[in-house]
């Protein structure tokens, strides 16, 4: 099937299921979700035209994973999204079974999409189970995006590598001095992961550069890197990515596969990024997958969304038609040697009313108008007095969400035991209280917690599927504990 046909097949579809995913009570409220149906990581983040462009792994056809397409929203503010045509599916030889996660990049005047094809092979007599590639796609105009004669443009590894071949994914573009570069994904013989660099000054003709980043089997790195970005964060250099299967090493690393960064150095010259710091995690919850960032030149601050999810988890509502919603913008900054990440501040635009109160309590208490389901929720706890607190969120008779913190372990948790339908656990971060308060920043959305932690140091993301009438707010010290609360109804 030609493209465009595919494309237009695929909107229809899209449509008919829409009714029914949008009635759905757990639709995220002001997050980006896809019209209906099955979406997972972040493609293609950029600034284009006047206006933010966010593309996304998207299955059209049904609320479970499928021959990926690439579904596009757009935005102005980072707050108001609007729904753009489907730009990519999965039509030629070369990406026939998918058009993997990749990035965009504008190039005189037009915005240009980097992405894997993928190609399914039966390997039921050994060999490799798939082929990936790297393709191009542009668009004269940010709507409709036509594949290149010249793909795939990166066809394949150099031989002499150290490098399982098939798995060779997600391509980063971005451009320093005259070069356009790109990390893509990859594995290593002894399967750890490993990322490499190629460079072009015309996006179609690559040549290889180098080994970007590696780690061997003893790191606990995980056996390949997805997702990898090279991103500048207030004059530091990072590297992003998604490992596979890092093994949990006491409370952390506890979901299947995780995101987190190096920061160090890039070297364009050897092509290779030194790295100066431990693997860190960018989110402690238990949702959170994939992140792309894009150098936002206009504000001169680099952005992060990632998929609000987790591969292999419980997602309810699947039965509803949809599956799958991303984080709020994020905004990253590099202090005391560690990336933290905070909402982006046009997120206030959300704020519908507000609420403020300043009070210390020494038993379980809830405030007036203090409560819901879609909210942003800032509050100081003052620990002078106090050992600890717990905060009980979307609370019902029998539901809640509950969030602790202990002053002599020092440790924060998240639990999600009673949040609803379909998901339970704990995770949790260890936390220095700033001074002697600990500061929280939390996002709710109809199925969804984002809590950031002084300033963004650290973030716990999670899924949860709470009934409708879950909306209650539970402030409980251990001691007497001053409580400076901000919330606004979004
Ligand atoms: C990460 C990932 C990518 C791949 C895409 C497929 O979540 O596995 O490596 O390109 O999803 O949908």
């Amino acid at each position: 099937m030609k493209h465009n046909e595919a494309l237009l097949k695929a909107e229809k579809f899209q449509q008919k299921m829409e009714t029914i995913a949008q009635n759905d009570y757990w639709r995220p409220q002001y997050h980006i979700a896809a019209p209906a149906n099955w979406i997972n990581d972040p493609n293609g983040f950029c600034f284009y035209k006047g206006e933010y462009h966010l593309f996304y792994q998207y299955h059209p056809y049904s609320s479970q994973w499928g021959p990926m397409h690439w579904g596009h929203v757009a935005s102005k503010d980072l707050v108001n999204w609007e729904l753009r045509p489907i730009a990519l599916a999965p039509t030629d030889e070369y990406d026939k079974d998918g058009c993997f996660s990749g990035s965009a990049i504008e190039k005189d005047g037009n915005l240009y999409l980097l992405y894997t094809g993928h190609v399914d092979l039966d390997n039921s007599n050994g060999g490799n189970d798939r082929i990936e590639t790297q393709c191009l796609a542009v668009s004269h105009d940010g709507l409709c995006f036509d594949k290149v004669e010249n793909n795939p443009v990166i066809k394949s590894l150099p031989e002499n590598l150290n490098i399982k071949t098939e798995h060779f994914r997600d391509p980063k573009v971005w451009k320093h001095g005259d070069w356009y570069y790109t990390v893509v994904g990859v594995q290593t013989k002894e399967e750890s992961g490993q990322v490499v660099v190629y460079k072009s000054q015309d996006l179609i003709n690559w040549e290889f550069l180098n080994i970007m980043a590696t780690s061997s089997v003893k790191e606990n790195l995980g056996f390949m890197w997805e997702c990898p970005n090279f991103a500048e964060v207030n004059g530091h250099e990072a590297l992003i990515l998604s490992p596979q299967g890092v093994k949990p090493e006491g409370n952390k690393f506890l979901n299947v596969h995780q995101s987190g960064y190096f920061l160090g150095k890039m070297d364009y010259q050897t092509g290779i990024f030194h790295r100066d710091s431990k693997f860190d995690l960018l989110d402690y919850g238990f949702d959170f997958y994939a992140p792309q960032i894009m150098q936002d030149e206009k504000n001169n601050r680099c952005l992060m969304i990632a998929w609000l999810d987790m591969w292999e988890s419980n997602m309810p509502e699947q039965e509803n038609h949809w599956a799958g919603m991303m984080s709020i913008p994020r905004v990253l900054e590099v202090k005391n040697n560690m990336i933290y990440s905070k909402p982006a501040e046009e997120l206030s635009k959300l704020h519908k009313s507000k609420v403020h109160y300043e009070q210390v309590i020494e038993e379980a208490t809830s405030f007036e108008g203090v409560n819901g389901d879609c909210y942003q929720l800032d509050v100081d706890f003052d620990l002078k007095n106090a050992q600890g607190f717990v905060l009980k969120l979307r609370v019902s008779a029998t539901e809640e969400t509950v969030i602790s913190y202990d002053k002599d372990t020092k440790i924060f948790k998240l639990n999600r035991d009673k949040s609803g339908r379909g998901v339970n656990g704990e995770r949790e971060v260890a936390i220095e209280p700033i001074g002697e308060k600990i500061n929280l920043q939390i996002f709710s959305d109809r199925s969804s917690l984002e809590i950031f932690i002084n300033d963004g140091q650290r973030v716990l993301s999670s899924r949860i599927y709470p009934s409708k009438e879950a909306k209650g707010i539970v402030f409980i010290p251990n001691g007497s504990m001053n409580t400076n609360i901000d919330f606004y109804q979004i």
